[in-house]
């Protein structure tokens, strides 16, 4: 709900209250951002900053002697009139001066949230979800407008805001920084923490303590990137994943962005987020307007699982659109790690059979299949299927994987242009390549000049020729380098300043082309793993691979990262391997789908290899995934225990709306020789409720007890066989759990959990035997009482 009174204008949802006004000299005061307050106990004037008896540097606003910029909360902040922390925005004019006054003109509430600029990723939500208000200011002495857009989302407690920026003078201007987001908060003992890494260990968490100062999270690679997701946190010390008050941000943008944090000497934050104008400077011709990507926040004094909920909620209704939208995601076989680039149509169909045979619904071929692409060398850009590899061609392929009764998938990385391509013969331009220059290489690959309308011309055509080829119901769109050289040969691009924002443009351009003449076809996004992953590609596609590391062990820092963000619908997950390719780290197959089964779960492994045992669990473990898969894909993760806290133990609990369903993991890192008991606490459940608790069976190799099997042995017909051989054929079952409690037992006191192995004794289906990386899912059903 968004309310004005006075020039001041409340912004509400359900558990909070944002609040801002017109100050005496028009300018936006910021007042308030926390927990609701009701209309009627606000006191505008008491939010107010105190003009304050001004210290010997202060530079004093000319019309207001009172009035210090540099101490007030501000929606708009700009430079030249007294405040010196970092500003929202920075336009030079008239030879570089830089001075702005920017003040209220005008303000629109509109019931819902619809966008107004179409070249960019935007939430959205109907009458019944959201309002918004639009502010206009205006410069005193320039004639340029800037309108702040803000949605209000009530049931998810999540505000947007961008900006937009019109040249009204008869001069261009130049953007050297348009934030898209501000927030100014009187408080000073935050943590900050945001959300980094790199390839295959993506968005682990950090937290350091805010000190007078600016901190600055960015990405210069031309990508969202892995090295610091657009996401970040700030929360009081003390605040957990269920108590504390905290606030967090995100950009609707893939591109390239900066989060400035600022702890001033008046114990003041701001927050800044935006495109990265380190590498930005867009010029503004006259009558023309430049927007902003989308920014949002949330706020909770209910600690981080709280906001991670709002968040998850926002990007399942607000931000994924489309026939995927809240729509159960298929359990998929990719090809990628059984294969590699090697593999023919023989090869694929037998895959395929093994992967209907374990009740997969989707058959995705991985890189390798088009051009003359036998290594990572060659053939980007030439989208004509490798008839050397598939010699029934694309069509037919997928027509017997059709008649399987399974959906078809393929990759793609349609951004790229390799040296070693049909595609550069023709147009060497298209590459991102300085003429003149020797250029930086990745994967020995080259980005296409998405900026170019002719390259989004050719992509168009050749995907879609692909796809209706392929008819193709799923999409892997792959990115795998990032930007060097920064250049572009489109003759409408005189400022290079403009190149990487005008790059995603183009590709939101494009991508808006293909989800509307493809709108079933579900995409996904990939970046050599997690290197975009942003709400800006989750707008046009649903789902993300979540990382190239799937290693049982580092994947949970990784999903625990990326849940802060984004929804578990959002996650893709596969059990591949053991050793793993990434890590060589071995483990248990259960235990690797019991991390995978946490948000959309796939495999990436070559089935034809495994053990006859372990396709079984397979199946079995497919079986349990169909049954609870709208929880654990559209179910919100809370996180009772954290990985990247402990290092030994993750406790997530993933639960549907009403709690009537909860999926909890527990995973252990290392096994301890006489272990002590283990209590499980679930504190989220719902109190009131009576709940039934189980674990999901699992089986276990006998060759985990080595050669201490010899001695209890059920026949003495297997004493002399070795270990390997009496383990195809003999599998235990893990221990059973399983009781009926109420809700308040299991958040108050827990559970204890059956003995773990000690090295004195076993007890069939009674001894818990986790080993290293162990882990086991539980179920909670709500009965009726
Ligand atoms: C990087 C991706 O993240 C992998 O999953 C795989 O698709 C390869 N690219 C293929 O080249």
């Amino acid at each position: 709900m968004i309310n004005e009174k006075n020039g001041v204008f409340t912004l509400s949802s359900t558990n909070t209250t944002y609040i801002f006004q017109a100050n005496k000299n028009e300018q936006l005061e910021h007042l308030y951002y926390g927990s609701h307050l009701n209309e009627a106990s606000i006191n505008a004037k008491l939010l107010s900053t105190k003009y304050m008896q001004n210290a010997g540097t202060s530079t004093l606003y000319e019309e207001d002697s009172e009035l210090n910029l540099g101490l007030m909360k501000q929606e708009v902040s700009t430079p030249g009139k007294g405040d010196f922390r970092e500003p929202f925005a920075k336009i030079s004019y008239n030879g570089g001066m830089t001075t702005l006054d920017f003040v209220f003109d005008s303000y629109e509430i509109v019931s819902a949230k619809a966008k107004t600029f179409y070249a960019l990723p935007e939430s959205y939500g109907s009458r019944e979800e959201a309002d918004t208000l639009r502010v206009t200011l205006k410069d005193k002495e320039l004639d340029i407008k800037l309108i702040i857009t803000y949605g209000v989302f009530s049931l998810c407690d999540v505000i947007t805001r961008k900006a937009e920026l019109f040249n009204y003078a008869k001069k261009n201007i130049t953007i050297e920084r348009l934030s898209s987001l501000q927030l100014d908060i009187d408080q000073d003992d935050f943590d900050l923490i945001t959300f980094d890494g790199a390839w295959a260990r993506e968005r682990h968490i950090n937290k350091r303590a805010l000190t007078p100062g600016i901190v600055i999270n960015d990405s210069k690679l031309g990508a969202s990137s892995a090295t610091h997701n657009p996401l970040i946190y700030i929360s009081e010390k003390g605040c957990s994943e269920f108590s504390g008050k905290c606030y967090a941000t995100n950009l609707i943008y893939s591109g390239n962005h900066k989060e400035v944090v600022e702890v001033t000497p008046y114990n003041q934050t701001r927050i800044l987020t935006g495109i990265n104008d380190s590498t930005f400077k867009w010029i503004l011709h006259p009558n023309e307007r430049f927007s902003t990507p989308e920014a949002i926040m949330s706020y909770s004094d209910k600690g981080f699982s709280s906001i991670s909920r709002n968040f998850h909620y926002f990007a399942n209704n607000n931000i994924v659109r489309g026939y995927w939208k809240n729509k159960e995601r298929p359990v998929l076989v990719n090809s990628w790690e059984a294969f590699y680039f090697d593999f023919d149509d023989t090869q694929v169909v037998k895959l395929a059979k093994k992967a209907k045979e374990i009740g997969a619904e989707l058959f995705v071929l991985d890189d390798g299949w088009f051009g003359d692409r036998n290594d990572d060398t060659s053939s980007l850009g030439d989208w004509q299927v490798n008839t050397s590899k598939l010699s029934e061609g694309l069509g037919n392929i997928s027509s017997k994987i059709h008649k399987m009764n399974m959906l078809f998938g393929i990759w793609v990385e349609p951004e790229m242009i390799s040296k070693n391509s049909n595609l550069y013969d023709k147009h060497p331009d298209w590459a991102i390549i300085i003429p003149g220059r020797k250029p930086s290489v990745g994967r020995n690959q080259f980005i296409l000049d998405l900026s170019r309308d002719d390259v989004i011309s050719y992509l168009e055509e050749a995907l879609s020729n692909i796809f209706l080829l392929g008819e193709v119901d799923y999409v892997k769109w792959d990115f795998n380098r990032v930007f060097s050289d920064f250049y572009s040969s489109n003759a409408e691009i005189s400022n290079m300043g403009e190149f990487l924002h005008r790059y995603y443009l183009g590709l939101y351009k494009l991508l808006d082309r293909l989800t509307r003449k493809f709108p079933k076809i579900l995409f996904e996004s990939c970046a050599s793993g997690g290197n975009r992953y942003d709400l800006g590609m989750l707008s046009f596609m649903p789902q993300n691979w979540t990382s190239d590391c799937t290693d049982v062990y580092e994947r949970l820092f990784i999903q625990e990262g990326t849940s802060f963000g984004y929804p578990l619908s959002a996650m893709t997950n596969h059990v591949s391997a053991s050793p793993n390719h990434q890590t060589l780290r071995v483990s248990d197959i259960e235990s690797r789908f019991n991390v995978a089964a946490i948000g959309n779960l796939g495999y990436e492994i070559d089935l034809n290899t495994i053990s006859g045992n372990e396709l079984e669990q397979v199946k079995e473990q497919i079986i349990f995934y169909k049954r609870y898969r709208k929880t654990l894909q559209f179910g919100t993760l809370a996180r009772i225990d954290k990985m990247s806290t402990n290092k030994e133990r993750a406790v997530w609990a993933v639960m549907n709306n009403d709690k009537s369903e909860i999926i909890v993991l527990d995973f252990r890192t290392r096994t301890i020789s006489n272990p002590p008991l283990e209590r499980l606490q679930i504190p989220i459940v719902d109190n009131e409720a009576f709940y039934e608790v189980f674990n999901r069976a699992q089986k276990f190799d006998l060759s985990v007890f080595g050669d201490l099997i010899y001695h209890f042995l059920p026949s003495n017909l297997l004493k002399g066989k070795a270990v390997e051989e009496i383990s195809k054929i003999m599998q235990l079952n893990s221990e059973i759990t399983h009781h009926r409690v109420y809700g308040e037992f299991l958040s108050k006191a827990g559970l204890i959990l059956n003995q773990e192995y000690g090295g004195t004794g076993f007890v069939n289906e009674v001894t818990r035997v986790l080993g290293d990386y162990g882990s086991r899912l539980y179920v909670l059903k709500k009965l009726e009482i």
